[in-house]
């Protein structure tokens, strides 16, 4: 079991957000912004899954998990305050979420599903953001300079995620959940999440009046296929969920221990 500790992110959530806040290039802004409209939505899946699983699990195992999910919920609420916050800056800018509306009316078909589903689910989603969490983490100045408190926004986020990157699938295992179904439900997710990333980030260029700059391509093609490329280097971890016995301990983890240990002056763990 993992102890995972909620922190407070001592960042200023009310000075606004520039158009291109990310190194000053359109395509990473657009990116980061639709992945921000995912969160409110997403995360308060997450919580949902995990809360839930718990309570379907035999009282004994419950006492086992009983700190972690509650970390990881912790951890989850504070990820998703912020970033209803961030969003309603880009909602100043003219972007409109798209993705929200249309992943509330596809988890519909979920009501009343068993709850090895949704912890799958989740456990999918969480592998994502953890290899994304990761390349973050790793080359933290593809984020640039121009708003330092949202490059610390996303690299703490990256850090937790990194962090929890376990729950789901320690409790989807506890919950009896095979190996078929889980990679079933990786299919699915990965379908599902690189269209309506892919969806939502041409919605905020065309907002943007970016989409169809020589520059947005190039950074664009420069930033997902390049020497340091989100796809190229990410598409390894991302394979490695298909094994029969992938864990995701199995990944290494110390770059977000790292920026926790380095980053310890800007957020006050809080205490249950
Ligand atoms: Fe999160
Ligand atoms: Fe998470």
């Amino acid at each position: 079991m993992t102890d995972l500790v909620v922190r407070r992110l001592l960042v200023d959530m009310q000075a606004p957000i520039a158009r291109h806040w990310c190194a000053g290039d359109a395509f990473r802004t657009a990116l980061f912004n639709a992945l921000s409209m995912s969160f409110p939505v997403g995360e308060q899946f997450f919580m949902d899954s995990v809360r839930n699983g718990f309570k379907a699990l035999p009282p004994e195992l419950q006492e086992k998990f009983r700190a972690e999910v509650q970390g990881f919920v912790g951890q989850e609420a504070t990820h998703r305050r912020l970033h209803s916050l961030y969003n309603a800056h880009l909602e100043k800018l003219g972007l409109v979420n798209d993705w929200d509306a249309r992943a509330r009316e596809r988890l519909k078909v979920l009501q009343g599903q068993d709850v090895r589903h949704w912890v799958a689910i989740t456990a999918a989603n969480e592998h994502f953001t953890a290899i994304l969490a990761d390349f973050l983490l790793q080359h933290p100045d593809l984020l640039g300079d121009q708003d330092p408190r949202l490059v610390t926004l996303w690299l703490w986020h990256s850090a937790e995620e990194s962090e929890h990157k376990c729950t789901a699938f320690d409790l989807y295992r506890a919950l009896g959940g095979d190996h078929e179904w889980r990679i079933r439900w990786m299919k699915r997710i990965t379908t599902i999440f690189l269209f309506d990333t892919l969806r939502q980030t041409v919605l905020n260029l065309k907002r943007d009046g970016t989409l169809w700059k020589w520059s947005t391509w190039r950074g664009a093609a420069l930033y997902l296929f390049g020497r340091r490329g989100l796809v190229r280097l990410t598409y390894g971890p991302w394979r490695e969920y298909f094994r029969r016995d992938f864990h995701p301990s199995q990944q290494d983890s110390a770059a977000s221990r790292r920026w926790l240990a380095e980053h310890a002056s800007e957020y006050v763990p809080v205490t249950a």
